[in-house]
């Protein structure tokens, strides 16, 4: 099938942008919200994104004028018959997202796509309350979704591959790189991520560094990333990031549980930019008092304890490529699509050469040497505990003699 229409559910901040997203290639999109005022903040980032384009001489202000008028934002259903694929994107409750589904499958073609924007949920689970799981699929974009590459595309256990393929050229249409990601938790990126910037907290509350530290040590003047961990995260949400370490927590145990400060802060309802608070203070992302505040009366309940140990980018960057050998491990995805979706859906930059090509987590890993990744995170585990454990297939690897680029045998193919 070819996607010829398309339909978006929920006007938050991706929905919103995955409108954009649509237009920008020239196909038409009904945007839905239940809340006006939603879909007027939707219109504002909409128009905002298009007028800077025109500043920029990217697009003429009749281009703009033309895309903008290919959105309908709508209130109802009206109009969802004509639809050939619906991309779900409302608040991360499978409750809610279950309703909606119900709906469109009453308002929708037969053979209408329906998409989930979601971070981490079940499609499976999805699939069922569809009523169509032949037609239910994952379709996750990355924030900012007008500028983030990566789309992970993500079947069911039930979803046909007219399915896939479409879903997988409607991606390409609108510029993006689709991958597509063996059904887990968190799918593949988050199931990278969130280990990483959770053991960031962990090490802020800690007192190993300070947020802006740590930001500036992971940054693109530091280890080479678009943005530190804390800027991310408050980026992202605060309350997007605890739901999804929360879920992970649930699904894979110890090694994802939620660092506590994560969660105090959720509490204490700073949920980052989109609320002026979050590690920082905004505008202008300054030092939080209140955080600091926080900090401390964690410490004297005994729920953290200062440990007065030093930072590491290493400490953090362990978590993520230990997920990232068990995701193939598991086959979530092959290597080289590990490492791409790494660096086109988080920007990921190990290189401070911003000449040198992109390098995503296995090349990483066997550029430093397997045996010294395996090497760092026992040493790691031997400090903080069973979180850093390291994947099976590392050990096989090192205990086999595939230590990567130095033995030209590791995650990646050598050709010498
Ligand atoms: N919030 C929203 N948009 C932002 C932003 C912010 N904090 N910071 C920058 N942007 C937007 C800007 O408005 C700008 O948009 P326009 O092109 O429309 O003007 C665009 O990003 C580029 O901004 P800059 O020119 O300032 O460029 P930059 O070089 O500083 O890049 C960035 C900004 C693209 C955000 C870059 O820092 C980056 O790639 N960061 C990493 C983002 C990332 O990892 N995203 C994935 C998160 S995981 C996820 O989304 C999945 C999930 O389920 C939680």
């Amino acid at each position: 099938m070819r996607v010829l229409k398309a339909a978006v559910v929920g006007a938050g901040a991706m929905g919103g942008g995955i409108a954009q997203v649509v237009t920008s290639s020239g196909l038409p999109v009904l945007l839905k919200d239940i809340d006006p005022r939603q879909l007027d903040a939707a219109r504002t980032h909409i128009e905002g994104i298009y007028q800077r384009q025109v500043h920029r001489s990217k697009m003429t202000a009749g281009e703009m004028r033309e895309k903008l008028d290919l959105i309908e934002y709508t209130l109802s259903y009206e109009g969802f018959d004509k639809v050939d694929l619906v991309i779900e994107a409302v608040p991360e409750d499978v409750e809610i997202k279950k309703r909606v589904l119900v709906r469109l499958d009453e308002v929708c073609r037969l053979d209408a796509i329906f998409a989930t924007n979601t971070s981490a949920l079940s499609i499976a689970e999805m699939g069922m309350a569809s009523r169509r799981p032949h037609r239910m699929i994952g379709m996750h974009f990355f924030n900012p979704a007008h500028v983030m590459k990566l789309v992970e595309v993500i079947p069911g256990p039930e979803t046909d591959r007219d399915t896939v393929d479409t879903v997988q050229q409607f991606a390409r249409t609108l510029g993006k790189i689709p991958i597509v990601v063996r059904e887990c938790p968190g799918f593949l990126v988050n199931r990278l991520l969130m280990p990483y910037l959770n053991e960031a907290v962990n090490c802020l509350q800690e007192g190993a560094a300070t947020a802006a530290e740590m930001d500036a040590a992971m940054g693109p003047a530091g280890f080479g990333w678009p943005m530190g961990p804390f800027a991310l995260m408050d980026m992202l949400g605060l309350d997007v990031c605890h739901h999804i370490v929360e879920y992970l927590a649930s699904q894979y145990g110890e090694r994802m549980q939620e660092a506590v400060l994560l969660k105090a802060l959720f509490d204490a309802g700073r949920y980052g930019e989109k609320n002026a608070m979050g590690f920082y203070d905004y505008p202008g992302g300054e030092r939080s008092a209140e955080v600091d505040v926080l900090i401390q009366s964690l410490r004297d309940q005994r729920l953290v304890t200062k440990t007065g140990l030093a930072f590491s980018a290493d400490r953090l960057l362990a978590c993520l490529l230990n997920e990232a050998f068990r995701c193939v491990e598991e086959g979530i995805a092959d290597v080289d699509d590990v490492d791409l979706a790494c660096i086109a859906g988080l920007g990921m930059q190990v290189r401070k050469d911003a000449d040198l090509a992109p390098m995503g987590p296995l090349e990483y890993a066997d550029e430093v040497g397997l045996d010294v990744v395996l090497h760092r995170l026992k040493c790691l585990e031997a400090e903080f505990g069973r979180r850093f454990k390291p994947a099976a297939i590392l050990e096989c690897k090192v205990r086999a003699g595939d230590l990567g680029e130095k033995s030209r045998r590791g995650f990646k193919e050598y050709t010498t």
